[in-house]
């Protein structure tokens, strides 16, 4: 027999084609998949394990980060209000280096209870010692696409690095009952030189994983690489041929129109990361033209240490209100194109589409239940626009992924908080001394 779960709430955020609005519906679900969603049914309660009732709640699909180095969070609050490369060079990078295993396993700990608190059920991270973060995912019970980072600049580390990645795809990837899926992250255009990026790619190939890289960010990256190979980043990762395989490339500020054509015709997966772009004055993804040439675009957060939070609500309400105001046009990314940025693309983009970020038959049961018994929330003239422009994260209240409750009244239900606080504030304090 299965384990049946049933969950009704006044409202549940269906997506078929266009957002629809159940109202007074349930979902069933069984193991991990949603296998019934709609209006309800006559049900015997005695055929469920549990059941969950919502009144005055929403239950949507969980949010997808896209982008982001989890065991950075140690670093939150470190060094802030410097540019990038200064920031990386001068506090990032030499505060790097004194990292241990066991301190990444609690940095993402510490990230995925903030996460999971926020509504977030999947992400894509970015780091060293994976199998460390692949520990905290797989024991916490979120989803994770995992990669670890690359550099090329030193030809002995690169090539150790290339063979950690790969252990980490042979080891862990759909490890979790599925949860855990594994990409190749080499860290950008700037610290892996084309030949390193070919072998990198053959690597992928053969693996047959996709690739998650950081591209275009910054002004001073292009700059550097029109210098270097007479080409913007985006036709250098054209010309190497990497833009042929699945990639999700992060932030991808300083775009041409040519490289917008580029990343159309190749389909490649964008993560947007407007509060980290903003905060290290790095400038503007135009989402608003990537958008309307169907460029897959999810949304990020990016690390802790340089957003400083992991909280999708306030990226999906940055990526909606941003364009507006620099295109001084109040029709642009309107409330339904960020709600699906933050969850539908950001599936498309992690190449778990229809799998994740969508709540329909057949879908594992990723999803979150907002408590709509708040100020903010009324009046209900448009429940979609309130979760863009009102909602909060303290509005969750119960989270769930792979059919699993891991946070339900606002109590997280597999993560020892307590003692994550405790062992992250520790660990930081040594990092940074
Ligand atoms: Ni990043």
């Amino acid at each position: 027999m299965p384990k049946k779960k049933l969950l009704q709430a006044d409202y549940i955020l269906a997506w078929d084609n266009a957002p629809e609005i159940i109202s007074q519906g349930e979902i069933v679900i069984e193991d991990s998949l949603i296998t019934y969603i709609g209006p309800r049914l006559e049900r015997r309660e005695k055929d469920f394990e549990e059941i969950i009732k919502g009144r005055d709640n929403l239950i949507m699909p969980g949010f997808i980060n896209t982008h982001t180095h989890a065991a950075m969070s140690l670093f939150r609050g470190y060094a802030d209000d410097m540019a990038l490369m200064d920031w990386l060079n001068n506090k990032i990078w030499p505060a790097e280096a004194k990292l241990r295993k066991e301190d990444i396993y609690w940095g993402t700990m510490l990230a995925i209870a903030e996460m999971l608190r926020g509504g977030t059920t999947c992400f894509a991270d970015m780091y060293f010692h994976m199998d460390e973060a692949a520990r905290a995912c797989l024991e916490s019970g979120i989803r994770a696409s995992l990669a670890q980072g690359l550099t090329g600049l030193d030809k002995i580390k690169g090539m150790a690095g290339l063979k950690e990645g790969s252990s980490l795809v042979r080891n862990w990837h759909n490890k979790g009952d599925g949860r855990i899926t594994v990409m190749l992250g080499p860290h950008a255009p700037y610290t892996c030189p084309p030949d390193y990026l070919q072998k990198v790619l053959e690597k992928a190939a053969d693996l047959d994983v996709p690739i998650h890289i950081h591209l275009a960010e910054t002004r001073a990256e292009v700059k550097e690489c029109l210098s270097k190979y007479g080409k913007t980043p985006v036709e250098l990762m054209e010309e190497i041929g990497l833009l042929d395989h699945r990639v999700l490339a992060a932030h991808c500020v300083h775009l041409t129109e040519k490289e917008i054509e580029i990343l159309a015709e190749k389909e490649t997966a964008i993560a947007h990361n407007p509060g980290s772009n903003l905060k290290l004055g790095s400038g503007t993804a135009p989402v608003a033209k990537l958008l309307e040439k169907g460029v897959p675009v999810g949304l990020g957060t990016d690390s802790a240490a340089s957003n400083n939070n992991l909280d999708m609500l306030e990226e999906m309400r940055l990526a909606a209100l941003l364009p507006k105001g620099l295109l001084e046009n109040p029709t642009v990314v309107p409330a339904e194109t960020a709600l699906k940025m933050a969850t539908i693309n950001g599936a498309d983009a992690l190449f778990l589409s229809n799998e994740v970020g969508i709540l329909k038959k057949g879908a594992k049961a990723d999803l979150i239940m907002f408590n709509l018994n708040q100020p903010h929330f009324y009046p209900r003239h448009n429940i979609l626009a309130h979760l863009v422009y009102s909602a909060r994260s303290a509005d969750i209240n119960l989270v769930m992924v792979n059919g699993t409750v891991l946070m339900s009244d606002g109590e997280l239900l597999t993560i020892d908080e307590e003692r994550v606080f405790f062992e992250a504030q520790l660990r930081a304090t040594r990092l940074v001394y």
